[in-house]
């Protein structure tokens, strides 16, 4: 069979090789793809992007299915349109993706829901929201309610500096749309997590836990970044915080959605924070998987991932199961310089493997801000490369992810010392 993968990112990348381990799958095309996935066996870019025209060639080609990696196309109604074709795609609806489109959605359904997570308001003047802040004080956090590509969140640590928040969202519209509401939650002390599960519209599959570093910068300083590695598992996620996160949490989600004839299928990724009691509680929801988390989850998944898939399609997620490699995968981004706010392009990058990624290769190469000219790999985004390695312990993954990076240059490539930290630590 012939399979799509829609994204261009090392999401897709990882996605769209781990599908093609499938015997049953001939060929996976990746819309539009990057350096990576062009010279990935079984794998071939497709320059789309619109809608219409990805349907238009999933209908002619006959593809099996299609799965959506990052949540734009989500909330412009791939799905609707898809099927509206009788067309088979993993993912949500444009309503089921306003759980990640609008956080005052979000926000709204899981108080109505009784879901844990931070007390809120949303607002969309900016007297009522700075009033609302001095009651409240700092810490405290302003996010937009749109779509804003990881830049909508200000952790204001003093009132000021939420009120300079308030005002560039909601006066001077410093992110469109995006910001003319605002939802301002409270503080929430803890470690994050992430959890992605696979939803069918009513049966679930957890995936293996993960844990994302955000910030630019070792020991998680500087900027926020749209993610700068991650490993699986998390083992802040015991098998007791684990079963209280699928009962408090992913089911109560599932079903609400159910019961408000919006139900939801494809990939829903909860952002946890988890107290030192181990009371998990939800940042946000996301309509996709993560990246970087989906690099070392592809990493470390052993069964036919097109078959899992094919089930959820059919509505018998409660019949799949997926094998996981029980070591930990952990993979580090390579960003290109001037990340995260000018990302510089063009850069040649060197060492890298030349014929994709083998299938039991402990150290594997995923493309993200990359494209391929002449036979050369050059940088094309902010996050370049996602260098994943696997082995028995956090420290023994790192230290082949790190590795892997020693043979990989390109000028101006910045990426953090320290991917795993925290699991290490408590490792010890
Ligand atoms: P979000 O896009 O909503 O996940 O927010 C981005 C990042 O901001 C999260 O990964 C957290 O590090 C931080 N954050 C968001 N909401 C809160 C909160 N209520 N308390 C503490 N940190 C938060
Ligand atoms: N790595 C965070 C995200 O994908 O949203």
């Amino acid at each position: 069979m012939k399979l799509l993968v829609v994204g261009s990112g090392g999401r897709e990348h990882a996605l769209a090789w781990r599908l093609a381990q499938s015997e049953r799958v001939h060929r996976v095309w990746v819309a539009p793809g990057n350096g990576g996935t062009a010279r990935e066996p079984k794998l071939q870019n497709l320059p789309l992007t619109g809608i219409d025209e990805l349907a238009e060639f999933a209908q002619r080609e006959q593809i099996a299915f299609t799965v959506v990696g990052p949540e734009a196309p989500l909330a412009a109604g791939i799905v609707d349109h898809f099927r509206e074709r009788e067309l088979r795609i993993f993912g949500p609806t444009r309503a089921a993706a306003q759980l990640e489109s609008s956080k005052d959605f979000a926000k709204a359904f899981m108080k109505r829901h009784g879901i844990p997570t931070a007390a809120y308001e949303t607002f969309t003047d900016a007297a009522a929201a700075r009033a609302y802040v001095e009651g409240r004080g700092a810490p405290i956090v302003v996010k937009a309610d749109g779509l804003a590509a990881g830049k909508g969140v200000v952790v204001a640590t003093s009132v000021g500096e939420a009120c300079a928040a308030i005002d560039a969202m909601l006066l001077d519209n410093r992110m469109g749309s995006a910001g003319a509401r605002v939802v301002i939650e409270d503080f929430l002390e803890g470690e994050e997590a992430s959890f992605i599960v696979m939803v069918d519209g009513r049966n679930v599959l957890a995936l293996a836990s993960s844990q994302d570093h955000k910030r630019l910068l070792d020991a998680d300083q500087g900027p926020n970044t749209g993610g700068m590695g991650a490993y699986s598992p998390a083992p802040v996620v015991t098998p007791e915080i684990h079963a209280k996160v699928m009962r408090e949490i992913i089911l109560p989600t599932v079903n609400g959605m159910a019961r408000d004839g919006i139900p939801f299928s494809g990939f829903l990724y909860a952002g946890l924070m988890i107290d030192g009691a181990g009371q998990p509680r939800t940042l946000e929801f996301n309509c996709r998987m993560g990246d970087p988390e989906t690099q070392p989850i592809m990493a470390r998944i052993r069964s036919d991932l097109a078959s899992v898939f094919e089930k959820a399609l059919d509505g018998r997620l409660d019949q799949a199961e997926i094998t996981w490699d029980r070591r930990t995968a952990l993979g580090v981004v390579l960003a290109a310089h001037g990340y995260p706010d000018e990302p510089r392009k063009g850069d040649p990058i060197t060492g890298l493997p030349v014929n994709g990624n083998a299938p039991d290769s402990d150290c594997l190469v995923f493309h993200a801000g990359t494209t391929e000219v002449d036979g050369r790999i050059l940088t094309s985004g902010g996050r370049v490369l996602c260098v994943t390695g696997l082995g028995d312990s956090p420290k023994i993954a790192q230290a082949r992810a790190y590795q892997g990076i020693d043979a990989i240059r390109f000028d101006g490539m910045q990426f953090r010392r320290d991917i795993g930290h925290r699991a290490i630590a408590r490792k010890r």
